[in-house]
């Protein structure tokens, strides 16, 4: 049976990167969508997400608004990456359906709540919302079949030296999250750094067609266009987060007691991983099997760009 999963997002490039994987496995059904002010304002990451449900072809699949911003601080974006509008220099047709009316909490609280065990909860943006769920009902914690993050690092952070974006975007939510009784899968940079879409990478997906050329090639290389075949480029740090729950056999894991930094001047939102000593709340993916990763994600882009060409 699929695995059902609800994804929080913030697209963004490598976001929507990850719903696409997460459409086209048919080892996994996106049961629903949430958005969340991130790597640009909460407006047009969801108008991008309302773009790419018909554009990729999942207009059941419901779509709610959530946060526009933290909980207590101001916001910040990642327009310089991904440009004003989220996703590059993609246009996608209109949308012609609406998001949903409740909250984007509300419709991760009730997705939990109808599928107790069932769902697998991934957030790809700053945990906003998931932090307001939390809130609201403690006990979804307990209720999902995984919780998993991009998000994080045990070494660099990316927003600043210390922070990776989604944990300094709101370092609140995320001791919320980090507290709560479950476990927090925390596919951080250290992982995502090694899922990099080098010149290989692109020249086997522009074999892919029409859907790569119009979205799948120009969102893994808006800010990085690998030259050289071998050298690194874009990393789709958000995609891993949906790959490790269809195949978590692609990551090595270890448990760790994760705390996050909320007053530090120069520390804000990083994420002290502790793998020795603690009560561990968090498995933290180390390694990728990059070859798998790569095969397993051109697979199922594959079979949705061969329906995507089928029209
Ligand atoms: O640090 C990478 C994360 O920040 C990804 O989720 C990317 O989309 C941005 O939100
Ligand atoms: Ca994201």
């Amino acid at each position: 049976m699929a695995k059902r999963i609800l994804i929080d997002c913030d697209p963004g490039l490598d976001d929507a990167l990850a719903l696409l994987l997460a459409h086209g496995d048919p080892a996994l059904d996106l049961v629903g969508v949430t958005t969340v002010g991130g790597n640009v304002g909460l407006t047009a990451v969801t108008k991008n997400a309302l773009e790419l449900r018909e554009y990729l072809g999942f207009p059941k699949v419901p779509i709610a608004v959530g946060a526009a911003a933290p909980l207590v601080r101001e916001s910040i974006n990642a327009a310089r990456v991904h440009g004003e509008r989220g996703l590059g220099d993609i246009v996608l047709p209109a949308a012609t359906l609406g998001v949903t009316g409740s909250h984007a909490a509300d419709l991760i609280i009730d997705t939990i709540r109808a599928a107790p065990g069932a769902i697998h909860l991934v957030a790809t943006g700053p945990l906003t919302n998931i932090a307001i769920a939390l809130e609201k009902d403690p006990a979804i914690a307990r209720m999902v079949a995984s919780f998993v993050i991009m998000g994080g690092s045990f070494t660099r952070g990316n927003a600043t030296p210390a922070a990776e974006f989604n944990i300094h975007a709101d370092p609140e939510a995320a001791r919320i999250v980090f507290a709560a009784d479950w476990q927090v899968v925390m596919v951080g940079l250290d992982l995502t750094l090694q899922a990099q879409a080098n010149g290989r990478v692109i020249e086997r997906m522009k074999q892919l067609g029409a859907l790569a050329d119009d979205l799948i090639v120009p969102l893994a290389t808006f800010y990085f266009d690998p030259k050289d075949p071998d050298r690194d480029g874009q990393a789709v740090h958000d995609v891993c987060a949906v790959a490790y729950v269809a195949r978590p056999d692609l990551f090595a894991s270890r448990p760790a007691r994760v705390e996050i930094e909320t007053t530090g001047e120069f520390t804000a939102g990083m994420t002290v991983v502790d793998f020795d000593s603690g009560e561990p709340n968090a498995l933290v993916p180390i390694e990728l099997d990059v070859a798998g990763f790569w095969a397993y994600v051109e697979h199922v882009y594959g079979l949705v760009a061969a329906k995507h060409r089928q029209g």
